[in-house]
């Protein structure tokens, strides 16, 4: 599976930008983390920043065909960019909406998400373990979209072919 991270404006200056709110891991070493969190569940990331709403727009319309899905943290045009939810739903890819801070517990401009619709969940307000957990929501959709599991395939055909078996018999 190969993830596109896109990180939104202002998020380069992760560890110095208010660490109250957004804690003190810089965007590399979340990076790091992902990278290694990735590799772990051989998952292939490809991490990008930009304070530019074209180019987000740009990097997520250029995924598609080239990435299984992306994970955005918009920053503040989460709020704003209706750019940006159209490149999500016309890229046709998985996209999940990840957050440092939660937005829902701060000023009421941030409840608001453009993007929220076309994503297929958020994660907010785990600090640098929202990227994480983001990762392993995305890992969750794939496999039970693309790998359906031992468990699901077998477990069915048995439980048909037990039941009417045991009512017949009773009969
Ligand atoms: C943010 C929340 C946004 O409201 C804010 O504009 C950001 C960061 C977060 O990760 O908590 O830049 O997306």
């Amino acid at each position: 599976m190969k993830l596109l991270v896109i990180h939104g404006p202002n998020l380069q200056l992760l560890g110095k930008r208010q660490p109250a709110i957004y804690g003190t891991a810089d965007l590399a070493t979340i990076n790091r983390d992902l990278q290694r969190l990735g590799t772990e569940h051989g998952v292939l990331i490809t991490a990008a920043q930009s304070n530019h709403e074209g180019q987000i727009v740009d990097l997520i319309g250029g995924a598609r065909g080239r990435y299984d899905g992306v994970l955005l943290n918009a920053g503040a045009y989460t709020h704003t960019s209706l750019a940006i939810r159209d490149a999500i739903e016309a890229s046709g890819l998985p996209a999940v909406e990840v957050h440092l801070s939660n937005v829902y517990a701060r000023e009421p401009f941030r409840h608001q998400s453009l993007i929220a619709g076309v994503c297929r969940g958020q994660v907010t307000g785990f600090g640098a373990a929202s990227y994480r957990l983001g990762l392993l929501a995305m890992l969750s959709l794939w496999s039970a979209e693309h790998a359906a599991g031992p468990a699901s395939a077998k477990a069915a055909p048995a439980a048909r072919s037990t039941r009417p078996a045991r009512r017949k018999s009773k009969r």
